[in-house]
């Protein structure tokens, strides 16, 4: 049985939405009817400058919405709330990992971006061009986020965890004419040296269209500045005007690229359009998160993912709530510091990731035991599956039996929240994620797109376009054809495994291609393996998840050698140092093992499956009929029980 948590009266009360049958009314409008559903949402929650002419062109599998309405993120995530009422609401409010803070109010934001956008505009950029950005979680990297929106400059925020390499790679791809940086941020009191990282980036000529870099001071630490390229925020902040009216721009205008793992060693850039994509964090922010005026929300992940551009900038802003910064890491400079912060402002909502939770069960309760955690009413979860055990903690121990708990499941390409539960409507189940959003059509099929019963498990599907969905790959529709309408034809295919319970209930399983998620981060096994390599002593190499306690997945990887002599602990070391440089610091794998061979099917194929069953259960039960030497596999299993 499973255990069920329905949610305390005094929030379903209160809630935005109230009762199951509130749910149900707004799931069945908006299947029956998602064009006006989805339209009298855009009418009350967003600011237009002209309406669209129809709701939603579908040219499967390319969609369309709001078709010729015009609109402007940041003049909703601003404007509209300085003009109505909330200038001097807290728009943002910050701290800094050296304990540094700041606050800032709807009114203040808005004449940060306007002089930034003024900024940009100077350097002669404007809409259709792209921008990265590659920042530490200080206020200023939603500001630059925000003046792009404001003049329809595409960016594609690169995680500051991300190396040189990976930076490279995706200012190449996007063509980008401009690198917003830092000198650097904090983490674990020690700095992140990210313009280091960009100089590294463009050093060799690699990136022709990036004419430009303009830093942030953060650190005040000594970096290179080159002439006739790099220019200093300050600097060019000077004398500029802090006001800027928002381009009227088309719905269908792409907001931001933002990269993801795929199958293959190159990462995917998911482009994300602006109206629907802003219609659904918004709506997303009220359902799942139950968003009163007064709220003070905080969700603890990076800008740089999927979560913080939707749950820290856009929706919470767009709503016109005050949205919590974080700029380092949670145990920094002990494990309490996420309660200190709670406590300290009183938060009321708080989003964080299972790997999160995990580690804080390990150092125990006295930390949260320590603080005052009475303002929280709502708690959310994200990235991967949350195990019922750690569900049950959060509940417990953060939640005091109190608070609900939203598990959240989606993905950089949908933009929003697909399924969760509404919390003022909908009883929790501790790993399921619930029930869908209104608009969203999820099943579980076969290969052939034939439904599986409840209780068994299968292929995540989504039948129905919706607003916040991905419109293409960047430069790539073909890719994206290929990988989201071809599995299944007609219907978008998440990559997820899961199964729906006889409530109706979704429980996600995990992925069934090569994508790999440690800590909820989302790596794909090739990309680890394209940069093993090109290490000058590795032949070849095979990477596969492992199950890991804390941070879910980890990554394992088999590596042959070149002939030569190779001393394997210095090189094992030196490996996953390597992976770190190529990718970024949690691409780190936690383990290397060397072998003289890898198991091949006799196309010459590497058999992933049979170095999963290795590291996860040290034996091989499946279909081994294709394999080419099964002493191979004799050998690495024999090899893991020496271990
Ligand atoms: O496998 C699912 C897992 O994370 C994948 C999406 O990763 P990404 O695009 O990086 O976005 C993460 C944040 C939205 C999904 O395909 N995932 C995400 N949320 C959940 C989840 N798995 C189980 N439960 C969740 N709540």
């Amino acid at each position: 049985m499973d255990h069920v948590y329905p949610s305390n009266p005094e929030f379903v009360a209160k809630a935005n939405v109230s009762g199951m049958d509130a749910y149900r009314a707004l799931y069945e409008r908006a299947e029956q009817q998602p064009e006006e559903f989805w339209a009298e949402r855009a009418a009350e929650n967003l600011h237009w400058f002209k309406k669209w002419d129809h709701v939603f062109e579908w040219n499967p599998p390319f969609a369309k919405w709001f078709v010729g309405g015009k609109t402007n993120v940041s003049y909703n995530c601003l404007d509209r709330h300085v003009n109505g009422g909330r200038k001097d609401k807290t728009a943002i409010l910050w701290e800094g990992e050296p304990g540094d803070t700041r606050k800032i109010s709807y009114g203040e934001l808005l004449r940060l971006v306007c002089r930034f956008a003024n900024v940009l505009k100077s350097r002669g950029l404007k809409a259709g061009d792209r921008a990265i950005i590659y920042m530490p979680m200080i206020p200023e990297l939603p500001v630059a986020m925000l003046a792009c929106a404001r003049l329809g400059i595409t960016h594609s925020v690169v995680f500051g965890g991300f190396s040189a390499e990976a930076l490279k790679a995706r200012i190449q791809d996007l063509g980008a004419q401009v690198v917003i940086t830092a000198d650097g941020g904090w983490r674990r009191a020690k700095e992140v040296r990210l313009k280091d990282a960009v100089d590294e980036a463009l050093a060799a000529g690699d990136c022709p269209t990036a004419k430009e870099v303009i830093v942030y001071r953060r650190t005040a630490s000594q970096i290179a500045i080159k002439e006739g390229r790099d220019y200093w925020w300050h600097e060019l902040e000077e004398g500029m005007s802090e006001e800027c009216p928002a381009a009227e721009l088309d719905a269908e205008h792409p907001l931001y690229v933002l990269y993801t793992s795929g199958t293959t060693g190159k990462p995917k850039g998911i482009m994300h359009a602006t109206g629907g994509y802003l219609l659904q964090a918004t709506m997303t922010m009220k359902w799942v998160f139950d968003i009163q005026e007064s709220d003070m929300y905080w969700c603890s992940a990076d800008i740089g993912w999927v979560t913080g551009h939707s749950y820290i900038v856009y929706g919470p802003l767009s709503v016109g709530t005050t949205t919590v910064m974080y700029e380092g890491a949670p145990d920094t400079p002990a494990f309490d510091r996420w309660w200190s912060i709670v406590a300290k402002y009183k938060v009321n909502i708080f989003y964080t990731s299972p790997t999160a939770i995990r580690a804080l069960i390990r150092q125990g309760e006295q930390w949260p035991e320590k603080h005052d955690l009475s303002s929280l009413r709502l708690l959310g979860s994200v990235g991967e599956p949350i195990n019922p055990a750690a569900w049950e903690w959060y509940h417990r121990v953060i939640g005091k039996g109190r608070c609900p708990i939203v598990d959240t499941w989606w993905q950089t390409e949908t933009g929003a929240i697909m399924i969760a539960p509404m919390p003022g409507a909908v009883p929790q189940k501790p790993g399921s994620g619930t029930l869908p959003m209104p608009g969203v059509l999820p099943q579980i099929v076969d290969l052939d797109g034939k439904p599986v019963e409840d209780g068994k498990e299968g292929y995540l599907i989504l039948r129905r376009p919706w607003p916040s969905m991905l419109r293409t790959i960047w430069g790539d529709p073909e890719r994206y054809k290929e990988q989201y309408w071809s599995r299944v034809p007609g219907v978008y295919f998440t990559g997820d495994a899961a199964r729906r319970d006889s409530d109706g209930y979704f429980w996600i399983l995990g992925r069934v291609d090569d994508v790999m998620n440690v800590s909820g981060h989302r790596l794909s096994t090739m990309e680890v393996e394209s940069a093993l390599v090109k290490h000058p002593a590795v032949a070849e190499a095979a990477v596969v998840s492992k199950p890991h306690e804390i941070t879910g997945q980890a990554v394992c990887c088999f590596v042959t050698l070149k002939k030569g002599d190779h001393d394997p602990r210095k090189l094992g070391v030196e490996l996953r140092q390597w992976v770190a440089h190529e990718i970024g610091a949690f691409a780190r794998p936690e383990e290397i093992r060397f072998t003289d061979a890898l198991p091949k099917t006799r196309s010459g194929k590497i058999m992933r499956r049979l170095l999963r069953e290795i590291v996860t259960s040290h034996t091989v039960a499946g279909d081994v009929t294709t394999l080419e030497d099964m002493s191979v596999v004799t050998r690495l299993a024999a090899q893991q029980d020496e271990d």
